[in-house]
């Protein structure tokens, strides 16, 4: 059986670990992204530790400097990361006992690795929270600026991927705003959750030490210490909720992106997405692939993965902390990467969207867009709705015989289905006629689209 020679726990030990249970134990590879905010904690506890008396001032001194240079080796590429030390806090510490002697021995004094790496968690994960709130507000701002600028482009709406009524692109472009704006409302929410100190409860049951967690937690910028040692280092909710939150994002982007796949397409054609966003084919020269789109809504099911592999990882664990938990570190990582990858591209790719204003219009008058605007105008001159619905399905029918859509049938031909029609009928089955007519707070008019422009600008500046 090989064997590893140094570890932190020797003392209890009969014979070294197994090297393959080593490997095999080990998360170095992946918790090593934590080296910032482990070399944080491990500042803010020694600080507090002097403030307390636990440690002279001279012994804190010596390990704030040493941590700041081991993060200066980290950064340069300089540090040797060892397998055998198992994760990111343990080679941290022994590096630091290495630089300082005695005093890196004391460092964690008060503390254990599992509070240690459940407050490491909570730091990195608060950083990456609101360094993905900026991508998202930046995709944001793009929807609105292109929503502005297409307040009144007309487009077919859909219900079942058939055209429904006619709607504005602006308008189109703010409902993908709705969505994606409370998906950055229940990142700030989870957040709240998120910055709270686990420090403090060391292994489980708290630490003999006469320890200030609220001073501690000031340093770091917590909002408050978790309030139960037990729950504090085995809770991982706090990464379960970010995933659930980063799920909805990559099914919202997913939507988005089929919706750009299919507009791309030369059967649509109501959008050119720029060639820096797409790529060619090998074999077939006319192709351009909308890459961008199609990954983003391929990625979207690792997301959902991972959020499925973390309620599994706690499901039916017992208190406390567990080794099952050190299988939190990879999906969540990969989560963050992947829904920050995604919202970086579309927040590039939004503002470059080229509407194909011609074809959008004539897709709308083509499906008989304005069907219901028929019937609406049947229903305000006095028959009843279900009659008015019977009369415009038979004229639809009749167009479609006869390859005619609704505005160009002459009035004779209109009034074969009901003489209750007249002439200012064709101010209803116009395309603008139609979209001008929902003039409401949340309908499609040219005019509430501008006003829920203005509206929403207001909102991102409140994020
Ligand atoms: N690498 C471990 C993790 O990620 C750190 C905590 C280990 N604690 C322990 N008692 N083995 O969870």
């Amino acid at each position: 059986m090989s064997q590893q020679s140094s570890s932190m726990w020797g003392g209890r030990f009969s014979e070294a670990t197994d090297a393959f249970v080593a490997a095999f134990t080990a998360s170095v590879n992946f918790d090593k992204r934590l080296y910032r905010h482990d070399i944080m904690g491990s500042i803010a506890h020694a600080t507090m530790l002097a403030k307390v008396g636990v440690l002279t001032p001279a012994e804190r001194d010596l390990i704030v400097n040493g941590l700041t240079q081991i993060q200066t080796e980290i950064e340069a590429g300089t540090f040797e990361w060892r397998v055998d030390l198992e994760d990111v806090h343990m080679n941290i510490e022994h590096r630091l006992t290495d630089r300082i002697g005695i005093a890196g021995k004391k460092l964690h004094t008060g503390r254990s690795r599992n509070d240690q790496v459940a407050t490491d968690v909570r730091l990195y994960l608060r950083d990456e929270i609101d360094a993905i709130r900026a991508e998202l507000k930046r995709l944001l701002v793009g929807l609105v600026e292109l929503a502005e600028k297409e307040h009144d482009t007309i487009m077919p709406g859909f219900t079942h991927l058939q055209t429904a009524q006619p709607v504005t692109f602006g308008h189109h472009l703010l409902a993908w705003f709705e969505n994606l704006k409370r998906d950055d409302e229940r990142l700030v929410d989870l957040r709240k959750r998120v910055n709270r100190m686990p420090l403090g409860s060391a292994a489980l049951a708290g630490t003999t030490y006469p320890i200030d967690r609220a001073y501690t937690a000031e340093l770091l910028g917590f909002d408050a210490v978790c309030e139960n040692s037990l729950d504090a280092v085995s809770d991982r909710d706090f990464a379960i909720e970010f995933c659930a939150a980063s799920a909805l994002i990559m099914m919202h982007l997913s939507r988005f992106s089929e919706e750009l796949v299919l507009w791309a397409s030369a059967q649509f054609q109501f959008v050119n997405l720029p060639d820096r966003f797409c790529t060619g084919s090998s074999i077939m020269p006319q192709k351009k692939n909308p890459d961008v789109p199609e990954l983003v809504r391929g990625k979207s099911g690792r997301v959902f993965g991972h959020l499925m592999s973390l309620l599994t990882l706690m499901k039916g664990q017992p208190l406390a902390y567990n080794k099952d938990n050190q299988e939190d570190k990879e999906p969540l990582f990969d989560a963050i990467d992947t829904v920050m990858g995604s919202l970086r591209a579309f927040a590039d790719m939004v503002p470059a969207i080229e509407p194909k204003r011609d074809n959008m219009r004539e897709a709308a008058r083509r499906g008989f867009a304005t069907a219901t605007d028929l019937a609406d105008y049947l229903v305000k001159k006095g028959v009843a709705f279900r009659d008015a619905h019977e009369i415009v399905g038979k004229a639809v029918g009749y167009g479609v015989q006869t390859g005619k859509d609704l505005a160009q049938m002459s009035l004779d031909e209109l009034r074969q289905f009901s003489d209750t029609i007249s002439n200012d009928v064709f101010d209803v089955l116009t395309l603008e006629g139609s979209v001008n007519a929902r003039n409401h707070i949340g309908g499609t008019a040219p005019a509430q689209v501008k006003a829920a422009c203005a509206r929403a600008r207001q909102r991102i500046d409140a994020i």
